[in-house]
């Protein structure tokens, strides 16, 4: 198979930046813009960095290595791919459900995703109006439960929020989505650099410098080296059958390494850049950071309602959260619509209908979750936070550990390092070892934690 080089059906990227750009953007989402300011904020602030930052070096790049050269090797969706490299490696057929883990975990994960994405576009219109601005703390929480509590607004947003996202993915992957990540990245990123420039003369910027950087490892906890592991794996968009997808669609020559690098080093400085365009503005006002979900929502709003040009900003900022959700929610049904192509056989614009109408079916229950059927539990969870930790927690992190066993010991050496391309390089050994060994037994020490197996919290 190494030597009859072939591309994908489906196309593939018009260049290695390209590619690089629209991993970046599954890559950046409300992982980087919200939660990991907040987490850093809860966990000791510059040591946690330092924890994530290797994190992301030890796992999280050797998986996105993993995972692109599962796609690339076939250029197939991860269903197909897994069956091509099985029958390669002369392994257990079952490996199959590797892909299809994956492949689910990214549609189930959109059901959601796409329902907070409408929150991020509604915002928009609201910050845009003036609506917050000089408006009490009170009257802008209130904002944010009414929409929650009102189900036809949440099932519009979310709905627009689908009908784009498939309608682009639909478009195939040249006039589709690469067009999509060309104008919304650099879009995204302008506004990230106008934001922080604005926190740099309005906001208590160094204030805000300490709470990212100023490590102080007596605050690093067994947990916040958990959470960091955690959100390395989150934010990366892995074991969700993207970088799987998106490698396939990848030129050839391209290095899976050197790309895996620049696609890691671009999301953190992103997460890096969010917080320092979010925390300075947010203690200008006195405000706290650790306010969890209202921290985007609420004390942001919060605080742009009282500065000079917030409702410029606030836009601003709700825009740019509209673009990274996109970016994202395209990636994440990409594996959907491309398996519907290769397997049945639809043209694409038709697998997009069929896989949207499914997620959108999924993600009404979600949105009804926060009012019609709020009462409804199902271990303590509504359907929205059932499927948000049944994929971060449960899914995941055993697609990763699937990932890794099945590159760095079921598929052979010579066809990982044929696609690597890294010779016989201590890159590679080193590559190899990590998904070996370290790898397994840091995504098990995560996963079991999450199932409240053992408990490290402390
Ligand atoms: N990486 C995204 C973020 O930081 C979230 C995410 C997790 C994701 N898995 C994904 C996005 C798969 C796209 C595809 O918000």
């Amino acid at each position: 198979m190494a030597e009859e080089r072939k591309t994908s059906i489906h196309g593939e990227w018009s260049s290695r930046w390209v590619y690089i750009l629209a991993a970046t953007g599954s890559a950046v989402g409300l992982g980087n813009i919200w939660k990991f300011p907040y987490i850093t904020g809860e966990n000791g602030g510059g040591a946690f960095v330092m924890v994530y930052l290797v994190c992301i070096a030890i796992i999280g790049i050797p998986v996105m290595m993993g995972e692109v050269l599962i796609g690339h090797r076939t250029k197939k969706s991860p269903v197909n791919a897994l069956i091509d490299l099985s029958k390669e490696a002369g392994a257990w057929k079952g490996w199959v459900a590797l892909g299809w883990l994956a492949m689910l975990s990214g549609y189930l994960i959109l059901t959601y995703y796409s329902v907070v994405a409408g929150w991020a576009l509604a915002y928009i219109f609201k910050a845009g109006s003036g609506a917050f601005t000089g408006a009490s703390a009170e009257e802008i929480s209130a904002v944010f439960d009414e929409m929650l509590a009102q189900p036809a607004t949440l099932v519009i947003w979310m709905s627009i929020v689908i009908v784009f996202t498939l309608a682009i993915v639909g478009q195939g992957v040249q006039k589709g989505l690469e067009q999509a990540v060309r104008y919304m990245m650099p879009g995204l990123l302008i506004i990230l650099i106008l934001l922080v420039g604005y926190s740099m003369n309005s906001g208590k910027f160094m204030e805000g410098v300490a709470f990212l950087f100023q490590p102080d490892f007596s605050e690093l906890t067994a947990r916040g080296v958990l959470v960091a592991l955690g959100h390395a794996f989150f934010t990366l968009s892995l074991a969700s059958g993207v970088m799987m997808t998106y490698g396939a669609y990848l030129p050839e020559g391209t290095s899976i390494a050197k790309t895996s690098i620049a696609v890691a080093a671009a999301d953190t400085i992103v997460a890096l850049l969010a917080g320092l365009a979010i925390f300075p503005i947010v203690f200008a006002n006195d405000l706290s950071p650790s306010e969890g979900p209202g921290l985007v929502f609420v004390t942001l709003p919060i605080a742009f309602g009282q500065m000079p040009f917030g409702t410029f900003f606030g836009t601003l900022f709700f825009l740019m959260l509209t673009l990274a959700a996109f970016t994202s929610a395209i990636s994440l049904v990409e594996p959907s619509v491309a398996w519907l192509v290769e397997r049945v056989g639809l043209p694409r614009g038709r697998a997009a209908l069929f896989a949207g109408i499914g997620i959108w079916a999924i993600a009404l229950i979600c949105a009804l979750s926060f009012n019609v059927t709020s009462e409804m539990r199902l271990f303590k969870k509504n359907f929205f936070d059932l499927m948000d930790f049944g994929t971060s927690n449960i899914m995941l992190p055993l697609g990763g550990l699937l990932i890794a066993i099945y590159t760095a010991w079921v598929m052979t050496a010579e066809s990982t390092k044929s696609e690597l391309e890294l010779g016989d390089s201590h890159a590679y050994t080193t590559w190899q070892t990590l998904m070996r060994y370290v790898t397994p037994l840091a995504i098990i020490v995560m996963f079991l934690n999450a199932l409240g197996l053992i408990d490290l919290t402390q």
